[in-house]
């Protein structure tokens, strides 16, 4: 969901990933566990223990734990449903959420994977790099009239982190039953001028005529999803199924400027600050 801003004398928010210092006696919380919380970044932090998350130390990779893998698992497997042969189409599919739901959907047996980007090189990048089958991007021909071309027969699942003129053209796409899960609204949040929206004209009857399902959904609507999203994260990073497309940036003094390179569109998958 999108955050709050941040003010100036603020400590930077966003999933935090730390190693247990000391824990009261009886907390569950032993020095040495591995926790994620929310409550900003820093080299040591007093956290209620309540805000505390422990998660596995056994993945490949304890870096794994951050990012919206959990958040495209939810999407993928409560919020909507992706079923074998579906063609899905991920807008902003080399973001943090898309990098990861492109590879749950075809996990899940999609049969076709499309994303969205802002470049064609970058384009490029998503079907080579990240296992698309096509990508579309933006600034080059009408996003509708790209899908059209990526997905000729039409999209069954589509996760918009987007809105704007891509939630447009992924609703026209959409065939009879497809599910549309809306994640965000990234055209709003990082365009020139945001705060204005990003209005959209839909007509109502390819949703009527099409018997669409379109979701607004928070992966804290379903928090049991995270157990199981863990326990298959270690199982398909093992196994070579899954990857974790990420950038380390080293520092906190670097931040700043990771902040700035991702919203320009910098960085491939989730972008990672190492205090
Ligand atoms: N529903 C939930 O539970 C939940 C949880 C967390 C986050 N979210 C929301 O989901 C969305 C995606 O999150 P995320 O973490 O995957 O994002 P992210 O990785 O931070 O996405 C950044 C990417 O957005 C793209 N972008 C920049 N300007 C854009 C514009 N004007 N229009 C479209 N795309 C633009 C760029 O990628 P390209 O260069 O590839 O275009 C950039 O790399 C956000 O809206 C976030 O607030 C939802």
């Amino acid at each position: 969901m999108p955050f709050p801003a941040i003010r100036a004398g603020e400590t930077l928010r966003g999933q935090a990933l730390g190693e247990v210092m000391v824990a009261p006696e009886n907390s569950g919380l032993s020095p040495g566990d591995l926790v994620v919380h929310f409550l900003g970044w820093r080299d040591y932090a007093a956290v209620p223990v309540t805000q505390c998350r422990k998660v596995r130390d056994d993945l490949p990779d304890r870096v794994t734990h951050l990012g919206h893998g959990s958040t495209a698992y939810a999407a993928l497997t409560r919020g909507i449903h992706v079923r074998p042969g579906d063609t899905a189409f991920i807008s902003s599919g080399g973001g943090a959420i898309g990098s990861m739901a492109a590879q749950i959907a075809r996990l899940h047996g999609a049969a076709r994977v499309i994303g969205s980007t802002s470049t064609r090189e970058k384009a490029d990048r998503l079907v080579m790099g990240l296992g698309y089958d096509a990508a579309i991007y933006r600034g080059g021909a009408p996003i509708s009239q790209q899908l059209a071309e990526a997905a000729p027969e039409g999209i069954d699942v589509f996760v918009d982190n987007v809105g704007g003129e891509q939630f447009q053209a992924g609703v026209i796409a959409c065939r009879e039953g497809a599910r549309v899960v809306v994640m965000g609204t990234l055209s709003q949040q990082l365009a020139a001028g945001r705060g204005r929206g990003a209005p959209i004209t839909l007509d109502s009857a390819h949703i009527l005529m099409k018997r669409l399902l379109i979701r607004g959904y928070s992966a804290d609507d379903n928090p049991e999803a995270q157990q199981e999203w863990e326990q298959h994260l270690g199982e398909w990073l093992r196994s070579g199924q899954l990857r974790f497309p990420h950038v380390i940036v080293d520092g906190l003094a670097e931040a700043p400027q990771a902040l700035e390179q991702t919203i320009r569109g910098g960085h491939l998958g989730t972008v990672i600050v190492k205090v």
